[in-house]
């Protein structure tokens, strides 16, 4: 009765749940379309073929001996191609059977996690806006004085002269309000309401100049900036100072972290950065990587970490925004970040970007 059938999935799929229906050796059979949502798959064509989907498989690690699982524990891993670090809630796996009653698969039975609903994910986005006006109205706020105080260091020079043992002390002054006011740059980049266009640029030039930012404060701490890019690197359409920005938040993490576990020199210091080329469905990515073997970030942080606000570190250090920004920022850009951690190991922050999201450069390359 296929036509009853069909109704059944179209109202648990109306129910935000999702269906994936596995061979009993693990295959991939078939699954609903909330499933495909679910995993992060909704982009994919509606003939496409499930066996071919950007998905290594699910890692269910339920076991044989239960066919059907409580429904609270079953958190199943869903492991991506490249891995997106989402999670859906398994309600329930049933074991089916074929008319001679032998085994013949799985039906698993998904649910979004509470935070993947949309009314959390609008929530979200709220609070991420709240903070972009606050910080420009912040910033804005700060720009004026900090123009005069410049303004003013520049006159006590011109009036006391290069001579003058004053002069120094008024060079500090405007270097240090120079400072300031990049700061308030970056936060008004960072609040996005610049609105720089996306255009076309070289993944190479995107990372050596978000690096450049970064160089000094990483020597400060003795730590070694170990940067492994091939030269040629295809480009990607980006905001590439968002770009920048989100690199220069991983490696202040990576920074901070090795920090707390090295608190002077020490021969693992380092932050690592590479970056290389990857396919998915015949479709170019980039991967930039960065990567340190500081203290690690535990299971179940993993997905609060990128949570606006939630920080680990002492009050006057962290914010708690960099990750739901970098995240934010790197989703807009259709990408993934993504993480991997050995806890009291290290740690590698992934950044997934699509070369080619449905545009082209036509131009030849210079
Ligand atoms: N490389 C890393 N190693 C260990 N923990 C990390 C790393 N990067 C981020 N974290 C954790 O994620 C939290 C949130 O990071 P973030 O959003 O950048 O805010 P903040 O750096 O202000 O705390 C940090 O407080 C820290 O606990
Ligand atoms: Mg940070």
């Amino acid at each position: 009765m296929p036509e009853k059938e069909d109704a059944l999935v179209r109202a648990i799929a109306a129910a935000g749940m999702g269906i994936v229906r596995l061979a009993s050796d693990g295959r991939l059979v078939s699954m609903t379309a909330a499933a495909l949502d679910l995993l992060g798959l909704a982009d994919a064509p509606a003939d496409a073929d499930v066996r071919t989907l950007p998905l290594d498989g699910i890692v269910a690690d339920f076991p044989e001996e239960h066919p059907l699982l409580p429904t609270a524990e079953g958190r199943v891993q869903l492991r991506f191609r490249p891995p997106i670090g989402e999670r859906a809630l398994l309600r329930q796996a049933i074991r089916e059977y074929d008319t001679e009653g032998k085994a013949a698969g799985w039906l698993l039975l998904f649910w979004p996690l509470a935070e993947n609903r949309p009314e959390a994910q609008l929530r979200r986005q709220q609070k991420l806006e709240t903070i972009g006006v606050l910080a420009s109205g912040i910033a804005h706020e700060i720009n004026n004085p900090i123009n005069i105080m410049m303004n003013y260091g520049e006159l006590i020079q011109d009036t006391v002269g290069p001579d003058s043992p004053l002069y120094p002390y008024a060079a500090q002054i405007i270097a240090e309000s120079e400072r300031v006011g990049k700061i308030v740059k970056n936060l008004l980049a960072f609040a996005r309401q610049e609105g720089q266009a996306y255009a076309p640029a070289w993944t190479t030039d995107v990372i050596e100049a978000g690096l450049s930012l970064v160089r000094s404060i990483a020597r400060k701490d003795q730590i070694a900036l170990v940067v492994d890019v091939p030269e040629r690197l295809p480009r990607i359409q980006c905001r590439s100072q968002q770009l920048q920005q989100v690199l220069m938040n991983l490696v202040t993490n990576a920074r901070d972290a090795l920090n707390e576990k090295y608190p002077s020199h020490h021969d693992d210091k380092q932050i690592l950065v590479t970056a290389g080329e990857f396919a998915i469905d015949d479709r170019p990515w980039v991967r930039i990587t960065v990567e340190d073997h500081g203290p690690g970030v535990p299971e179940d942080l993993r997905a609060k970490i990128f949570e606006p606000f939630f920080t680990t570190k002492p009050r006057d250090q962290g914010t708690g925004l960099g990750l739901p920004v970098s995240r934010a920022i790197v989703h807009e850009h259709k990408g993934v970040l993504w993480l991997e951690s050995e806890p009291g190991r290290w740690t590698r922050f992934h950044v997934d970007l699509p070369v080619d999201d449905g545009w082209r450069l036509d131009e030849p390359e210079p």
